[in-house]
């Protein structure tokens, strides 16, 4: 009787051995990635700032979404100029949609319109859509970056760097 009785605190004690050992892991483990967070620093991963936008022949007239979801640019290409600009908002910050019926950019937000070329028309909007730096490569790609922006306001769309004859 004493020896089944044995038996039986022996198995309770490993089977309590084995969940203390099972919290006391994940406690440790827990704590070390509290710890390697804290350690860790905060970055923010963005897409980079400047792409290649492949050959100005490969753009219709009128504005082009290619790069809009990966980049957050559209192209315009009109009567031999080209140009980037930027898919937000000046209003908020939203991304106006380009309804190609109407020929405007609008703005799901509060409502702000544009037309095809950036200019603001209706709405909340205070300014045009902004401009990015646009230039060609040594084999005559299209090099947009973002870091350098052009602002109607400013009187920096006729600035070179803001378009590119095509
Ligand atoms: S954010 Fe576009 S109209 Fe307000």
């Amino acid at each position: 009787m004493s020896v089944g009785r044995q038996k039986l605190n022996r198995r309770e004690f490993f089977g309590w051995l084995s969940i203390g050992w099972i919290t006391f892991s994940a406690t440790c483990a827990g704590f070390a990635s509290l710890v390697f967070r804290y350690l860790y620093p905060n970055v923010v991963f963005e897409p980079p700032m400047d792409f290649i936008a492949g050959f100005p022949s490969e753009y219709e007239e009128g504005v082009d979404e290619r790069w809009k979801n990966g980049f957050g640019v559209w192209i315009y290409k009109n009567e031999g100029t080209l140009v980037a600009m930027s898919n937000i908002c000046t209003h908020l910050g939203c991304v106006p949609n380009w309804l190609p019926a109407e020929r405007k950019f609008k703005c799901p937000c509060h409502g702000s319109g544009y037309y095809p070329n950036g200019i603001n028309f209706e709405g909340p909007a205070p300014r045009p859509l902004e401009r990015y730096k646009v230039s060609l490569s040594a084999d005559g790609k299209i090099i947009v970056d973002k870091s350098k922006v052009y602002r109607y306001e400013k009187g920096e769309w006729g600035n070179p760097g803001s378009f590119i004859n095509v």
